[in-house]
């Protein structure tokens, strides 16, 4: 068993796991955190997205002691109080799911993609993006949807922030 130290959602965290534990288990089943989800064990359908310092990783294929120090935020920490995170306003708007599975790694793709791509974003770019993220049952096209919409609002509020600082 090894130590593990963590950030989690602005709280900090501290546990024990094997080593062989993988991250996405111990947000799981040490903390409770079951919004992030086990779709393969196998790094194929991002389900397990969550962020790592600030960047999407596939919580499943990390290992909880290596994730020791690091930051973390799941699904559960996107929302501001019963606001919601623009990315999951928008999938909700936009229809963006129907079973959910898929929903909290593709809302955390998502919105690490839009954090990457201040500009914006266009559909080919969020198609070629969410490579790493499979839904059986939207058909996608709702989802790229709700990216695009997400991407536009969080432009427009960084824009109005830089205005007002300026
Ligand atoms: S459970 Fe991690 S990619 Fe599928
Ligand atoms: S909404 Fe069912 S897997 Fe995506």
């Amino acid at each position: 068993m090894s130590d593990v130290s963590l950030m989690v959602n602005g709280k900090r965290v501290n546990g024990t796991a094997e080593d062989r534990t993988l991250l996405v288990h111990f947000l799981r089943e040490n903390l409770g955190l079951t919004g992030t989800h086990v779709g393969c064990d196998t790094s194929q359908c991002g389900t397990c997205v969550v962020h790592v310092d600030g960047k999407a990783v596939k919580s499943c294929t990390m290992l909880a002691v290596q994730a020791s120090g690091s930051t973390i935020v799941t699904i559960e920490g996107l929302a501001n109080g019963a606001d919601l995170h623009p990315v999951q306003a928008a999938f909700k708007e936009h229809h963006g799911l129907q079973c959910g599975f898929c929903t909290p790694g593709m809302i955390m793709t998502a919105t690490d993609m839009i954090n990457r791509h201040p500009e914006g974003l266009d559909e080919a770019t969020v198609r070629a993006e969410l490579e790493g993220n499979i839904c059986r049952c939207t058909g996608y096209h709702n989802i790229v949807k709700a990216i695009l919409a997400a991407s536009k609002t969080m432009s427009k509020a960084s824009k109005g922030k830089a205005r007002q600082a300026a």
